[in-house]
């Protein structure tokens, strides 16, 4: 090894322990604080790491978890008289562009897989939730491979729509295998769906390239794509019967790249049979979502689904113009100065009976909620404005291609 390795060794050794140190202290400042209008099964709270305000410190500002804590009765003791709490963590929307492109994508990324690597104990399993790459380059998705392949543990991937519309999933299906999946873990179903592959057919009448295709679907407030998202008829006949043998009081955990409801079509914060597929989670007493996409916090409950947003590493998007749901606590703007702020990843610990889902965000301190009542638009909008794009609105018929 020459002077430079050595060095680099070294560099990457201190970096080690100053994200375990922090994380040593991560300590709850303010637990407890209701949010308005939230049920009685969730509250959320903040925490502050270096409870105290400990002044000084290079790490300070590593994170601000903030805390979803809610009632999931598992099976916290498995046949044999173990115990079963367990965590696993999240990262997505990492939006990789070829690393000679755009290194501060790359240098996020890298920065979460450190970090869940540094978590003592270690967690079980880590679910990489779509937008790995930005625009489906079978180069952006490779790196995404190498970087989430130094994870220790292993990685389930759910596909997002960057990932998907160059080659139509071929890359991502190759590198990532197939979604949608489950697997059982510790007594909670885990299910892995694809949200994103079923877009009505804008291209063929069109003659777009793939690059074109891409394009479109990158967009956030495109009218050409049309209601993209959505489940489709086989992947719910799927859901039904993959649910089948699942006892109703156990606890099932969703992944999707989407948000499993109606938030703000205009900028395809949906899928488009939301309805149909709460339906067939509703006779499940225990049902949690964590969807990806939004790049923000969030939180949402239907009957007895809860629904929670999960951070993006590459950027943060805004809020809806007509706000968030009553339930969300919104986080405030994040400084543009900062390339890191309001990002990171998530947390989920699994323990007596309780979860605890933490945003792990990077870089703010203070002031990450608005506290406001009418920044979540709660007091002029007390049940969130369903406002289906107008293309939909005029829609009468299926899009070919679409189920
Ligand atoms: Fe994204
Ligand atoms: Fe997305």
């Amino acid at each position: 090894m020459n002077r430079k390795e050595r060095m680099e060794q070294q560099r990457q050794q201190e970096r080690l322990e100053e994200v375990r140190d922090a994380l040593r202290k991560r300590e709850l400042l303010e637990p407890g604080i209701s949010m308005p209008g939230m049920s009685r099964r969730t509250f959320m709270h903040k925490s502050l790491m270096f409870a105290g305000g400990v002044a000084g410190l290079s790490t300070a500002n590593l994170w601000l978890p903030i805390i979803n804590t809610f009632d999931m009765a598992f099976a916290s003791e498995n046949a044999e008289g173990g115990i079963n709490n367990f965590r696993f963590a999240w990262i997505s929307d990492t939006h990789l562009y070829p690393e000679d492109v755009n290194t501060r994508f790359v240098e996020k990324a890298k920065r979460a897989v450190d970090e869940i690597n540094a978590l003592d104990p270690p967690v079980d399993f880590v679910v990489m939730g779509g937008d790995l790459a930005q625009l489906g380059d079978p180069v952006e998705l490779r790196l995404g491979k190498e970087i989430m392949d130094e994870l220790e543990v292993d990685v389930y991937y759910i596909p997002g729509e960057h990932d998907w519309y160059l080659d139509m999933g071929e890359t991502f299906v190759d590198l990532f295998g197939e979604s949608p999946w489950t697997f059982d873990h510790k007594g909670v179903r885990f299910i892995g769906l694809d949200t994103i592959s079923r877009a009505p057919d804008y291209w063929s009448v069109t003659n777009m390239s793939p690059e074109e295709r891409m394009g479109h679907m990158a967009g956030l407030d495109n009218s050409v794509t049309g209601p993209w998202a959505g489940l489709g008829r086989s992947q719910r006949d799927w859901l039904e019967s993959t649910l089948n043998d699942w006892d109703r009081d156990d606890p099932v955990v969703i992944f999707s790249h989407n948000p499993l409801y109606e938030y703000y079509p205009p900028w395809n914060f949906w899928v488009r049979d939301w309805r149909e597929t709460l339906e067939i989670l509703r006779p499940f007493n225990n049902v949690t979502d964590f969807h990806g996409h939004t790049h923000q916090v969030l939180y949402n409950e239907i009957d007895n689904i809860r629904l929670i947003g999960m951070l993006a590493t590459a950027w943060p998007w805004p809020y809806a113009p007509e706000g968030v749901p009553p339930m969300t606590r919104p986080m405030t703007r994040v400084d543009p100065g900062d390339h890191f702020d309001g990002l990171g990843w998530d947390l989920m610990t699994f323990q007596d009976n309780r979860v605890e889902h933490e945003y792990m965000m990077w870089r703010r301190r203070d002031h990450i909620f608005a506290n406001r009542p009418e920044d979540n638009a709660v007091t002029k909008n007390p049940s969130i404005k369903l406002q289906p794009r107008v293309a939909d609105r005029m829609w009468t018929g299926r899009y070919r291609g679409t189920d």
